[in-house]
C-alpha cells in the first residue's frame, strides 16, 4: 500500500497557504487512499530564533488545526516529530551522506540565512542541516509520496538524492519518494506582497490569513489585497501576480479552474470588487467549520494528548526497524 508522509512546522500560526496547499489534501484525499503520517515537526522550529514556550503552545495548536482540518486519528496518524526519536537518530546518518555544498544551494537556506543574518541574529548550524532532518522524516517511514506545497519540492528532490546515494553506497533500502501538489493553490501569495509567499513566520500580517483570523478579519484582509490597474480580468501569474492569486483562491474553494473563474469574471464585466467579495465570502465559509472545531478541540485537551500519544507510539512501530537497519547498512556495531 502506498505510504505518505508530511508535516508542519509549528513556527507561526497556521496560514491559508498551508490549508490549501497541504491540509487540505491531506484531510480530503490523502488519508483515505493511503497509509499516512501527519507530523508536528517541532525539531524543525528549533532552527531559527525561537521562544520555547511559544512553540510548545504552537505545536499543540498545529496538532489541532490539522484534527479540525479532517484529518482522523481513526484512519491516519498524527504525531509530534520530537516524541520519535528515530527522526534525529536518522538525521545523524544522513549528514554523513550528505555534502555541505548541496545544503548550501538549497533556496530555503539562503532566504532564511539571509534574513537571520539581516536581523542580527547568527545563523544556527540547525538551518543549514535542516533538509537533512527534513529528509530522515521521510525516509524512516519509507513513504513513497509526500503532499506539500511548492516551497518544499526541492527539499524533497534532495531527499531523493540522498536515499538514492545511501542505497547505492551502503545497500540500503530506503524508498525513493515523490512530492506531489495540489492542482490549484501549490504556492499561495501573501495578499499584500504577491511576489513573495504567504508565511507564517512573516512579520507584516496584513497580507496574511491565519486558519484562526476572525471572519471579519479574513474579510478585509482578502477585499485589500493588492491587485493592479490593468483593465479586464485574466489569469497569468507572471504579469499579474495579485489577481492571480486571488483567481487561485477562489478556484481551489470553489474547485473551479482558475482561467475559467477569470473568463466569467471578464465576460461579466465584473471588476475586482465584484471578485474580492466572492473570495472573501468563499474563504470565510471555508474557514467556518474549521475554526469550530479547533474551539471544541481545544477544550479538550486530554483528547489530544491521547491522539498524539497513540500516534508516536503507531510512528515509532514503523520508523524504529527502518532507522536501525540505516544504522547496521553503514556500519554500526549493534548492541550486544
Ligand atoms: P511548513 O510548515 O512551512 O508548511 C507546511 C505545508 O504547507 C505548505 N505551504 C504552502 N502551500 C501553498 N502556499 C503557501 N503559501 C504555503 N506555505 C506553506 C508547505 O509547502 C508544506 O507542505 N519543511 C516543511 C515541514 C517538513 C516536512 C517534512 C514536510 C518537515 N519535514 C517532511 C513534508 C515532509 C515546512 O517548513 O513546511
Amino acid at each position: 500500500m502506498t505510504r505518505i508522509f508530511s508535516g508542519v512546522k509549528p513556527t507561526g500560526h497556521l496560514t491559508l497557504g498551508n490549508y490549501l496547499g497541504a491540509l487540505r489534501r491531506w484531510a480530503e484525499e490523502d488519508q483515505y487512499r493511503a497509509e499516512s503520517l501527519f507530523c508536528v515537526v517541532d525539531l524543525h522550529a528549533l532552527t531559527v530564533e525561537h521562544d520555547p514556550a511559544r512553540v510548545r503552545r504552537l505545536s499543540r495548536q498545529a496538532a489541532s488545526l490539522m484534527l479540525a482540518a479532517g484529518l482522523d486519528p481513526q484512519v491516519c496518524t498524527v504525531f509530534v516529530q520530537s516524541h520519535v526519536d528515530e527522526h534525529a537518530r536518522l538525521s545523524y546518518l544522513l549528514e554523513c551522506v550528505a555534502s555541505d555544498g548541496e545544503m548550501r544551494r538549497m533556496i530555503q537556506y539562503k532566504e532564511k540565512s539571509a534574513r537571520a543574518q539581516a536581523s542580527g541574529q547568527g545563523v544556527r548550524l540547525s538551518l543549514l542541516t535542516y533538509p537533512v532532518l527534513m529528509a530522515a522524516d521521510i525516509l524512516a517511514y519509507g513513504a513513497d509520496e509526500v503532499p506539500v506545497g511548492e516551497d518544499q519540492t526541492q527539499h524533497v528532490e534532495l531527499t531523493r538524492d540522498l536515499a538514492e546515494r545511501f542505497n547505492q553506497r551502503y545497500g540500503g533500502a530506503f524508498v525513493i519518494p515523490r512530492a506531489t501538489q495540489p492542482a490549484v493553490a501549490a504556492r499561495v501569495m501573501d495578499l499584500q506582497d504577491p511576489a513573495s509567499k504567504m508565511g507564517k513566520s512573516h512579520e507584516a500580517t496584513a497580507g496574511i490569513v491565519y486558519l484562526l483570523d476572525e471572519p471579519d478579519v479574513v474579510a478585509k484582509k482578502v477585499m485589500r489585497a493588492v491587485t493592479d490597474s490593468e483593465p479586464g480580468v485574466t489569469y497569468d501569474r507572471e504579469a499579474r501576480p495579485g489577481l492571480a492569486n486571488l483567481l487561485e483562491i477562489l478556484a481551489s474553494c470553489t474547485g473551479k479552474e482558475p482561467a475559467a473563474l477569470a473568463a466569467a469574471y471578464d465576460a461579466g464585466g465584473l471588476g475586482f470588487g465584484a471578485l474580492k467579495r466572492e473570495t472573501a465570502d468563499a474563504v470565510v465559509e471555508l474557514l467556518r467549520p474549521l475554526r469550530a472545531r479547533h474551539a471544541e478541540l481545544s477544550a479538550d485537551p486530554g483528547y489530544m494528548d491521547g491522539v498524539l500519544r497513540e500516534g508516536a507510539a503507531r510512528a515509532r512501530a514503523i520508523a524504529r526497524p527502518t532507522v536501525d537497519a540505516a544504522y547496521r547498512a553503514m556500519g554500526l556495531l549493534p548492541p550486544a
